[in-house]
């Protein structure tokens, strides 16, 4: 453990000592509870490691970080690109709010890589007691992760992963090739139960290089080449609606007539993707010409799921804050939170677009969408 660290736990040990021993209470402990909820088993042990400090603060004063009494928290999120971003990036406002003790540097670093890093390292010298990175691609982070590290900052990643480094306490997030390979055993599902023979599809990525766009083309590629489907062409609309607009603009103009299967790795991109369909006089959605895949599943794409214009929709849960707020409280309290933790999906279609399928041999269950589901829906 880090110079900075231990001295923190050693202040909030006296302090609280003085109180009511070295308990390391846990402020905004009430936020972790959902996170026991959304979490998978995987990530079950940090949430019960969080649990006693959610007992603790009940009782007890919260652990003060800094004279103030507040955590210092910097997060450097990916952007704005999305409604799923938007959703993130509220979650962990309102989970590391001063109200449950954390004071947040916010940083929009709006998709920029360098600027990503540069929040990074403002924060070290900001003096922060955690970071929380969203990392918008999946490599190029071992130097500022090693600054990081011998500023004794713990790091904690969230939803996008990190590949070529170790140097940070865990990360939370979903699993990306899951969703992409249950987008293409859900197609293949249900391409068999309505009798279409041939698949001629199309992928509008996400930002090429994050792993959510690695894990999503890769999962469904994997399954496309098993099944001998034909994938006629990939490219990014990042992330973004306009983004996909325009990528479908140019497969409606090169691919006329020729594909069955559009998928865009998240809903925004499938918001454009059905603007430049629709120019394009394309039909879309259960019973037209092309089944039209997407990713993310916020309230937006769920709409457009119940409206009969996204055949399926396969979640990435936005909400892994409460989860990051037990592992930071796990190390608060001298623990060892667990390396990584998934927050769970659900994958959602209208009643008669809901097929059997498993991924890796596991069975998957999905979700109706009606307007309850929506309601409840970020
Ligand atoms: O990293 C998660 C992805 O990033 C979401 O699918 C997308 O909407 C966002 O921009």
């Amino acid at each position: 453990m880090k110079k900075k660290l231990i001295s923190v736990l050693l202040a909030g040990c006296m302090t609280a000592a003085l109180l009511a021993g070295c308990g390391g209470a846990a402020p905004a402990a009430e936020a972790a509870a959902p996170a026991a909820e959304e979490a998978t088993e995987e990530a079950a042990p940090a949430a019960e490691e969080a649990a006693p400090a959610e007992e603790a603060a009940a009782e007890e004063a919260p652990a003060a970080a800094d004279e103030g009494g507040l955590i210092k928290v910097g997060f450097a999120q990916v952007g704005h690109e999305s409604d799923w971003r938007t959703a993130s990036t509220k979650s962990c406002q309102d989970v590391f709010s001063e109200a449950n003790g954390y004071d947040l540097s916010f940083v929009d670093c709006d998709n920029d890589e360098a600027a990503q890093k540069e929040a990074v390292r403002s924060f070290i010298e900001q003096g922060v007691d955690y970071i929380i990175i969203d990392p918008i691609i999946a490599t190029g982070w071992d130097t500022v992760l090693t600054e990081c590290d011998d500023a004794g900052i713990p790091v904690i990643v969230i939803d996008r992963t990190i590949d070529d480094s170790d140097k940070y306490v865990s990360w939370v997030g979903s699993d990306f090739l899951t969703e992409g390979k249950a987008a293409a055993e859900w197609l293949k599902a249900y391409a068999d139960a309505q009798g279409i023979k041939e698949i001629n599809a199309l992928i509008i990525q996400g930002t090429i290089g994050s792993s959510a766009q690695i894990g999503r083309t890769d999962g469904f590629n994997e399954i496309a080449k098993r099944e001998g489907w034909t994938v006629l062409d990939q490219q990014t609309g990042d992330f973004t609606e306009a983004g996909g607009q325009e990528v479908m603009e140019s497969f409606c103009k090169s691919y006329e007539g020729k594909f069955n299967v559009v998928v865009c790795e998240n809903d925004n991109e499938a918001f454009g993707a059905m603007t430049a369909m629709d120019n394009a006089g394309v039909s879309y959605g259960p019973g037209n010409d092309v089944i039209l895949i997407s990713y993310d599943a916020c309230t937006a794409g769920l709409e457009d799921v119940k409206a009969g214009k996204i055949t399926a929709d396969f979640e990435c849960n936005p909400l892994a804050a409460p989860t990051v707020e037990g592992v930071l409280q796990t190390l608060q309290s001298g623990g060892t939170p667990e390396k990584e933790i998934l927050v769970p999906d659900n994958w959602y279609a209208l009643a008669d677009q809901i097929v059997d399928f498993s991924v890796d041999g596991n069975p998957q269950s999905m979700i109706e969408v009606t307007d309850e589901v929506i309601e409840a829906q970020y």
